[in-house]
């Protein structure tokens, strides 16, 4: 049986940020704002090392607070400070840009519109840093959902200036369906595509390979926005899809009559549990190498992971 690694996978550069921020200040005074990545795993990892996480700034006073790659609303971080907290914002520089821009869009008078999940922290800590001003639309139906809904407390006049920016993780496709629709209709509108690159090396890199497979195993937390778009990419073009958390979820006949197998993981994957898929796969498969064409490339990936030196150990 072929394994195909998907040529980016795993921690993006946003979360070992997040990650490096951690590490550097573990201590028992120290907190992250929310988990630090949507990974039980790591979660559990920092538990361990005394690093646990808060869900709301009330209360909290005298800690140090990291603030993960999601970002969270200057409310947030002015109720840190006033409770004596030193904040340390690990906010990745991808989704700086999308609050700044967000930002500038309702200082100008634009209508804004988030594309993204109006439940993901991110997209509440964007809408944050344009005074909760913000039109949040997830897909078309929500855009055509909210165009007649009447008694919406913002409403969308497409004959006023619009700007639009994009949750980092969002699905390109989706996002190119719904600005071709608004573009449509829209008399003036600024258009920002802010997907990440992360998102779209990853995104694209999963095309890519599930064309070349029977079955694909996503590994990523059940929470994790970027996973679940993977995982929503590969059942879209009709493979056979699994995703995972784990090595031990796998299910010894998901491998019956598959001759390849394609393996990616969401940007807030660490690289052992990578490792213990792909080791589970051989093993149930009794292979001991990893085939496939973009082998090369996976192993790179994986491999600069392992030698960071910040990179997690699974103990
Ligand atoms: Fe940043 Fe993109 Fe990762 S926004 S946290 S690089 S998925």
């Amino acid at each position: 049986m072929e394994i195909i690694i998907a040529k980016y996978s795993g921690f993006c550069s946003g979360v070992k940020i997040a990650v490096e921020l951690v590490e550097k200040n573990i201590s028992n005074n120290t907190v992250t704002f929310g988990p630090l990545v949507h990974n039980q795993s790591v979660t559990d990892y920092f538990k361990r090392k005394g690093v646990d996480y808060i869900e709301s700034p009330e209360g909290i006073n005298n800690k140090t607070v990291i603030v993960r790659s999601h970002g969270v609303s200057p409310e947030v971080i002015s109720k840190l400070e006033a409770g004596e907290n030193t904040v340390i914002n690990g906010t990745c520089p991808f989704v700086t840009n999308v609050q700044r821009i967000a930002k500038n869009i309702i200082e100008n008078n634009k209508q804004l519109i988030i594309l993204g999940d109006k439940n993901h922290p991110e997209v509440i800590g964007i809408n944050g840093w344009a005074k909760y001003k913000g039109i949040i639309i997830n897909d078309l139906e929500e855009l055509q959902g909210y165009q007649q809904d009447q008694d919406q407390d913002l409403k969308l006049d497409l004959s006023k200036p619009i700007g639009v920016v994009v949750q980092t993780t969002f699905n390109m496709e989706k996002f190119h369906t719904i600005i071709s629709k608004l573009r449509e209709q829209a008399m003036d509108i600024e258009v920002h595509n802010t997907i990440c690159k992360a998102t779209n090396e990853r995104q694209s890199a999963v095309r890519d390979m599930a064309e070349k497979v029977d079955m694909v195993l996503v590994i990523g937390g059940k929470e994790s926005s970027n996973t679940a778009k993977l995982t929503s990419i590969c059942k879209s073009l009709d493979v056979v899809t699994y995703q995972i958390e784990e090595a031990k979820e796998i299910d010894p006949s998901w491998l019956n009559n598959i001759k390849s197998v394609g393996i990616t993981a969401g940007a807030s994957t660490p690289d052992w549990i990578i490792r213990e898929v792909i080791s589970m796969v051989n093993e149930l498969n009794g292979q001991e190498e990893v085939k496939g064409e973009e082998q090369e490339n996976a192993w790179e990936t994986i491999q600069a992971a392992f030698e960071n030196k910040t990179a997690l150990t699974a103990k």
